[in-house]
């Protein structure tokens, strides 16, 4: 096991009727800025239970966040807390607006281009206090440090992390699961499950506890999957979706192992240059990505197949096959295609993803072993 420090500072507030509880969390004296999405909060009763439970608060709304939250749409959200004198800031949403809001927390008080907090990973100064409702499990944003920001007038989506921008506290309750659309609960659970890949299928540094935390967020992932789909799925299958997401990425199953985000990095230009939403890219690439760097996790894929499928025979060259399959499947049974030729993506959008890593001399993987040469043949892969 490697060297590690670990700290999460989010308080987590899990389980039914839990939004009320925002009346004990905020404090009265400060203004709060409170975001959300499009408008999905109005329909499904949460934006109700939010304003009841903030009565007597002191509170300016700014809605209208896009998934993948837009640079643009966010400065502007900038400006009106500049302009309130915004105490806190408390998003209600899933990760595209609690994503949002990270970078609007940073971009508030920070001298220059606030872009530079994303492409020049630029030391943020003070950082607004964040607090969430989570209202789709899927990102672990509402308990991690990172935000992923989207310019959509340059066609870009890119990542930033810092522990300033871990919520102060979230607010989890596993009913607002029943509202979410067929289409964004597989996005969720794709999303979930591979960011446990993305800390898992590495190098084996006998990291045992990580192990068998990354193994039992898959086995639950995939056991759940099925009723989450449904139409009116049971209240024990939600909260178990719900706490499986955020464990994906709250830095409880990475401490000392190595991480290997090139899928996701892979991923994020599917969306910035085709639309596609994030978890599809995920289960497009995740195949491509377990092909090509077969000989370099091929312990990991081993313990992968004996202990979240259930496969003891997958050893050997036999590990990475018995894996893509699998996880493919899986990803198929949630109603998710995973082909670029699926989507009408060709080459010259391989191309141009390559032509961006090269420019931006992007080495990704455990080891940099994903050059923008490895990352085409990734890609190719998924053809
Ligand atoms: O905008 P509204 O109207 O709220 O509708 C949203 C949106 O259309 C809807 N939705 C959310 N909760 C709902 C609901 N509809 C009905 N009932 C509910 N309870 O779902 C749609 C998608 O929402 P979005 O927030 O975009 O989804 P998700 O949580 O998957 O977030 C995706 C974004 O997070 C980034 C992605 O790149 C993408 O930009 N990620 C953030 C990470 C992080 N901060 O750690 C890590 C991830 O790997 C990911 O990159
Ligand atoms: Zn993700």
């Amino acid at each position: 096991m490697n060297n590690f420090e670990f700290q999460n500072p989010t308080k987590i507030v899990f389980g039914k009727g839990s939004i009320a509880r925002l009346s004990d969390l905020l404090y009265k004296g400060e203004k709060i800025m409170m975001t959300y999405g499009g408008g999905s909060i109005k329909k499904n009763g949460v934006y109700d239970q939010v304003k009841k439970a903030l009565e007597g608060f002191s509170v300016i709304e700014f809605g209208g966040i896009e998934p993948n939250p837009d640079f643009d749409t966010l400065m502007k959200a900038v400006e009106v807390c500049r302009k309130e004198s915004v105490g806190v800031l408390l998003a209600v949403g899933g990760g595209s607006v609690i994503d949002g809001t990270k970078f609007i927390a940073a971009a508030v008080d920070f001298q220059g281009d606030p872009w530079n907090l994303l492409v020049k990973r630029a030391e943020p100064g003070e950082v607004l206090p964040i607090a969430t409702v989570l209202t789709m499990p899927a990102t672990g944003s509402e308990m991690n440090g990172n935000a992923v920001i989207s310019r959509r007038a340059t066609k870009e989506k890119r990542d930033m992390g810092h522990p300033k921008y871990f919520p102060m506290f979230s607010i989890l309750d596993p009913e607002v699961v029943y509202s979410i659309p067929k289409r964004q609960k597989a996005n969720g659970l794709i999303d979930a499950f591979i960011h446990v890949c993305e800390q898992y299928l590495t190098d084996d540094v006998d990291a045992q506890i990580q192990d068998r935390w990354s193994e039992g967020v898959m086995k639950t992932i995939v056991n759940i999957a099925p009723e989450v789909i449904k139409d009116n799925p049971t209240y024990d299958a939600c909260a178990n979706y719900m706490w499986s997401a955020t464990c994906a990425l709250n830095n409880f199953i990475n401490p000392g192992v190595n991480q290997d985000w090139s899928t996701h990095m892979i991923g994020h230009e599917l969306t910035a240059l085709c639309g596609l939403d994030h978890g599809v890219t995920l289960a497009i690439v995740l195949p491509g990505t377990i092909r090509v760097l077969d000989k370099f996790k091929r312990k990991k894929l081993e313990m992968f197949c004996e202990n979240v499928w259930n496969l003891p025979d997958g050893k050997g060259d036999a590990a990475a096959d018995f894996a893509i399959q699998k996880t493919e499947r899986f990803f198929n049974s949630l109603g998710v295609k995973t082909r670029l030729s699926d989507y009408g993506i060709g080459e010259d959008v391989i191309t141009e993803i390559v032509r961006r890593f090269r420019e931006r001399g992007a080495v990704l993987g455990e080891h940099g072993i994903v050059t923008p040469e490895v990352a085409e043949q990734i890609l190719r892969n998924r053809l």
